[in-house]
């Protein structure tokens, strides 16, 4: 377990945990690997849910020999339910092991229905309002974890789960300015707005509280998006946030579940190199600028007037969106297979991939170093010298 630091633990559920989060990465970039190691530390380790299937040899096998829709659903929920298990074991019954479903997902009541099923410890669900998770997770003791991004949001999910008789377990704020992947904004020129600014965020929520008679103790919050130093953890747990939610300087640790390639583009990445675009659910997401994502962005106004309004069938037959801007012909939204990139990044393909990343810098620079080193550096502000380890890397 994780050595003394001078910050008040996160308490989730009963549970005593170190203050930072790791926040679920997909495809396939946080699995059992990366959250068992950082819940060994005694902090929450999340597993992102979606299409976990390609860490599972014999599932891509069973998916190419019947490549139907059924099959595929099948191979990434027997894939989730083999992570969860790797993921406790490895934690050594330490920290918290989470789930994350995004709502987006066409399947995302599956995933939360394995993920409890399998004793998954808490299930946290963005992209997109999470309001029937409560009636999702009936009967198990798990907990619920909404990520929202400004003070309106998360009023409106704490009435109505307070209709339902249930509270949120914590409350993750994502900031759209400065985190990876998906953002929760619905407009790409909306990010900056002053709205979603953690010090307001946290002040307006006082007020919510007090007017639902909530105390922080009940429902945590946990900030999240560009926290990669201990004075950033300083400042926002001083602030009066209850944890902080890492995901960038996670999936760059040796532990990462991705390819050493998926590693090296995020490392590498100068801040001229981290774009935002419209993705093909719609909401705007923040990736770093690799070849295919460059000949996507120059030919993108061509696709989306060539393409128009027309429908065309699922290209990996995962179904995986329940909106999807190809599938589906919406023309505003991303025209490209996501499945298909977030895949091609996850195996290392510098080339076709596309490489989710946070905008900020991380904390080690360029260096790839141990989940333990990374807690250490956030919760102490000391960096161990660097051990020369190997790198383990396996897809299946
Ligand atoms: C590669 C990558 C994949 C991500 N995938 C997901 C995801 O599947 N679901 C989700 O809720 N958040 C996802 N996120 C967001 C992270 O969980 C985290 O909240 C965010 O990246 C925090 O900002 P940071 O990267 O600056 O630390 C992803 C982020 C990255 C970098």
């Amino acid at each position: 377990m994780f050595p003394s630091h001078s910050f008040a633990p996160l308490k989730i559920r009963g549970r005593t945990l170190l203050p930072v989060v790791q926040g679920g990465m997909g495809v396939g970039i946080s699995a059992h690997r990366l959250a068992g190691s950082v819940a060994r530390e005694g902090a929450v380790g999340t597993i992102a849910s979606i299409d976990l299937r390609h860490h599972h040899d014999d599932l891509i096998e069973m998916c190419r020999a019947d490549p139907q829709h059924e099959t595929l659903e099948r191979a990434n929920l027997i894939a989730l339910a083999r992570e969860i298990e790797a993921a406790r074991k490895l934690s050594g019954g330490n920290g918290m092991i989470a789930v994350n479903v995004m709502k987006a997902v066409r399947a995302h009541a599956d995933y939360v229905r394995v993920a409890c099923e399998n004793g998954a410890d808490a299930i946290v669900m963005g992209a997109g309002l999470p309001l029937d998770l409560p009636d999702m997770t009936q009967g198990f003791d798990v907990a619920l974890i909404p990520i929202l991004s400004d003070s309106r949001g998360v009023a409106l999910v704490l009435k109505k789960w307070i209709k339902k008789g249930r509270l949120p377990d914590a409350i993750v704020i994502e900031h759209p300015a400065h985190a990876g992947g998906h953002l929760g904004v619905t407009n790409i020129d909306d990010m900056a707005d002053p709205r979603f600014e953690f010090d307001r965020v946290l002040a307006e929520l006082e007020a919510v509280y007090a007017s639902l008679g909530l105390s922080r103790d009940d429902v945590p919050l946990i900030v999240a998006g560009g926290i990669n130093s201990h004075e950033a953890v300083r400042r926002w747990l001083g602030a009066g946030a209850n944890g902080v939610q890492v995901g960038t300087p996670f999936a760059v640790t040796e532990e990462g579940d991705a390819h050493p390639n998926f590693k090296r583009v995020l490392a590498d990445a100068k801040p001229e190199d981290i774009v935002e675009f419209v993705s093909v659910t719609g909401l705007p997401a923040r990736a770093v600028r690799t070849p295919w994502l460059t000949r996507y962005l120059r030919n993108e106004s061509r696709v989306r007037v060539k393409l128009g309004p027309l429908k065309l069938p699922c290209t990996t037959k995962l179904e995986c969106l329940s909106v999807c801007g190809l599938r589906d012909g919406i023309e505003k939204f991303g025209q490209f297979c996501i499945d298909t990139r977030l895949a091609a990044a996850l195996r290392g393909d510098v080339a076709n991939g596309l490489f989710f990343r946070g905008r900020e810098a991380l904390p080690f620079g360029t260096a790839i170093r141990s989940v333990r080193d990374l807690l250490e550096l956030l919760l102490t502000g000391v960096a161990r010298p660097a051990v020369a380890r190997r790198a383990a890397f396996s897809l299946g």
